[in-house]
């Protein structure tokens, strides 16, 4: 079968068979933009030129894992540990929204000092001090954790699976399980929050099979919004000499899921604009409608490293607010106005 039928398939059906999307994966010129392109004229249509933007507030960068990746691992002595308190998280989320943010993302490590009671507060006050949709980005919880969030305002998760090679799961997650991950993002959505969900690209070791597998996950998870980042290797963690992700397979793996899911909220992910300079402009030329610029204050973004080299690190909020705003304005695209719900909730609710 050639690209441009699986394209058209794709395009009527939304669904493919593994090999039709590995083989959008391995498409080469030609045929490799006319998958971005058709990706880009779906996006178009289905959720329109707006590029909704969320204001992303990592309030701690403690964690109790070791994801052999990620650079606030328990096990990097070097990380920079910090807790913002709750008053502080509610009042950079007003700030946020004073800014034009409609979103917030509370993100922060698997850091349990934050009890279910104090996070609910902290949405509740949020929710009193600024007319925001919240996403929670705090990992996995239990069930009754998750459902007193959601009764308290939250009103939509993000989690990725990272992988979905088991194997490489149990790897690269010591003392974590993939099937745990699972139930939690089932629970997520049964709980009538958006869900939001991905996966890594160029984990070491990961094949194209498996990120095959991967698209189809999260196609079978029925997120309402996809996080594709590529990996980064930073220095002090296990994976510190492996391959960073492609930018290209990643730009890729957005095209397709738009293509699947074409209602969803897709991010141009800030890993993207790390590995390329233009990375956000090319992910929303390709599928992507949503950005997450960075609220907090210059001494938190420094020490939230996940990886190196990440953008703006230096740049205040109110300059990554007008640079993005011009990023999007030079695409021909205009910056979303309210809460950009994931159209593709909108239709399940
Ligand atoms: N702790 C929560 C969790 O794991 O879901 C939320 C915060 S975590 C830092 C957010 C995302 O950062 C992870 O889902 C992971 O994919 C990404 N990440 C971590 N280390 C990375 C790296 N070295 N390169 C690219 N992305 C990375
Ligand atoms: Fe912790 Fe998330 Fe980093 Fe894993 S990816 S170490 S859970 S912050
Ligand atoms: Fe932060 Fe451009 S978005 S400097």
């Amino acid at each position: 079968m050639k690209v441009k039928e699986i394209l058209e398939k794709a395009y009527h059906e939304r669904n493919l068979v593994k090999d039709e999307i590995k083989l959008l994966l391995m498409a080469e010129g030609e045929d490799r933009d006319l998958l971005l392109e058709t990706a880009d004229r779906v996006r178009k249509e289905r959720v329109g030129d707006e590029v909704f933007l969320r204001g992303l507030i990592e309030f701690s960068s403690y964690c109790k894992n070791d994801c052999f990746y990620c650079g606030l691992r328990r096990s990097n002595q070097n990380a920079q540990r910090y807790r913002m308190q709750e008053d502080e998280i509610v009042e950079v989320a007003k700030r946020a929204y004073q800014m034009g943010y409609h979103t917030v993302v509370l993100q922060s490590g698997e850091d349990m000092y934050y009890t279910k009671d104090m996070l609910c507060s902290i949405i509740k006050k949020i929710k009193m001090v600024a007319d925001v949709a919240i996403t929670l980005s705090i990992g996995e919880r239990s069930y009754d954790e998750y459902k007193a969030f959601k009764d308290a305002g939250a009103d939509r998760f993000l989690m990725r699976f990272e992988t979905s090679n088991k194997k490489l799961y149990r790897k690269y997650h010591p003392g974590m399980s993939f099937e745990k991950r699972i139930d939690c993002l089932k629970w997520i959505k049964s709980l009538g929050f958006e869900l939001g969900t991905g996966f890594l690209i160029g984990l070491p070791e990961q094949t194209l099979d498996d990120l095959v597998q991967d698209i189809i996950l999260v196609k079978e998870l029925d997120a309402d919004m996809i996080g594709i980042g590529p990996f980064i290797p930073h220095p002090q963690t296990p994976l510190k000499d492996a391959k960073e992700g492609s930018v290209d397979l990643t730009l890729k793996s957005i095209a397709i899921l738009r293509l699947l899911i074409p209602d969803s909220n897709i991010p141009a992910t800030t890993a993207l604009g790390t590995l390329d300079p233009y990375g956000r402009q090319k992910g929303l030329k390709s599928g992507a409608n949503i950005v997450m610029p960075n609220v907090n204050s210059l001494e938190y973004k420094l020490k939230y490293e996940l990886y190196p080299g990440k953008i703006c690190i230096n740049e205040d909020a109110t300059k990554c607010r007008g640079c993005i705003e011009s990023i999007i304005v030079s695409l021909g695209r205009k910056v979303g106005q309210g809460k950009g719900q994931s159209r593709h909730y909108k239709k399940d609710s």
